[in-house]
């Protein structure tokens, strides 16, 4: 899968993807993450790229004319599944929408900042509208960041069976259960018995529960969804 990233601060991703479980997805050839830089798009003086909004109001928008160059010139390469714009007015961002996702080829996300991008540019080009969350970052970069981690380690091949993301949290609606490693006491607090009996059936069915309870307890609502 290639992801490329569209941004006036590649430099905030510079070091993202170059560790862990990414870069191994990247040296395996699974993943490739090209991160493009606005501003050798425009044509303006100054390399600009945002300006005052019509009808005043404080904060830039990214103006269209830098922003559809660089789509148009990264298009004319490349046949992206989609165009994916990064906004807090975007579809909040969850497990399903990350498995979609990771089945595609090529993706193109664009990073807002400011108070955003020329609505033009999301009305004729953006196939697709992120949010990570209802808070706001001061720019889609972050929140690019994680979409390309959650979409990355689920290509089929980047994690080890060890690490399947079969078990992770939200694959079922269900949280995932504690965990433990060595030693199996430490101070006096103790692993739970079951974990050291070797019976996979009864250590399996304890998991379970626990993640039911785990999910009653603190996210009730993804037992109902
Ligand atoms: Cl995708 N962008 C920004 N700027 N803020 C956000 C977000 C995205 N998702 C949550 N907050």
């Amino acid at each position: 899968m290639q992801i490329q990233i569209l941004t006036v601060v590649p430099e905030l991703l510079d070091s993202v993807f170059s560790h862990s479980i990414m870069k191994r997805a990247v040296q395996k050839g699974l993943l490739s993450v090209t991160v493009h830089n606005l501003r050798q798009y425009t044509t303006l003086p100054r390399q600009q790229v945002d300006d005052y909004a019509f009808g005043g109001g404080a904060g830039m928008v990214m103006m269209i004319e830098p922003l559809v160059n660089a789509i148009e010139a990264l298009k004319a390469k490349t046949d992206f599944d989609e165009v994916i714009y990064m906004t807090p007015d975007g579809d909040l961002f969850n497990q399903q929408t990350a498995n979609q996702l990771s089945l595609q080829q090529n993706l193109l996300i664009i990073c807002g900042h400011y108070k955003g991008i020329d609505e033009r540019v999301r009305e004729h080009f953006i196939t697709r509208e992120i949010s990570i969350g209802d808070y706001v970052l001061s720019g889609g970069e972050l929140a690019a960041a994680v979409v390309t981690d959650a979409i990355g380690r689920l290509i089929p091949g980047v994690l080890s069976d060890e690490t399947s993301a079969l078990f992770d949290s939200f694959q079922d609606n269900l949280l995932a259960p504690p965990v433990y490693t060595r030693p199996e006491e430490f101070r006096g607090w103790k692993v739970p018995e079951i974990l050291m009996s070797g019976d996979h059936r009864k250590i399996e069915d304890w998991r379970m529960e626990q993640s039911l309870q785990r999910t009653r307890e603190r996210r009730p609502g993804l037992l109902s969804e």
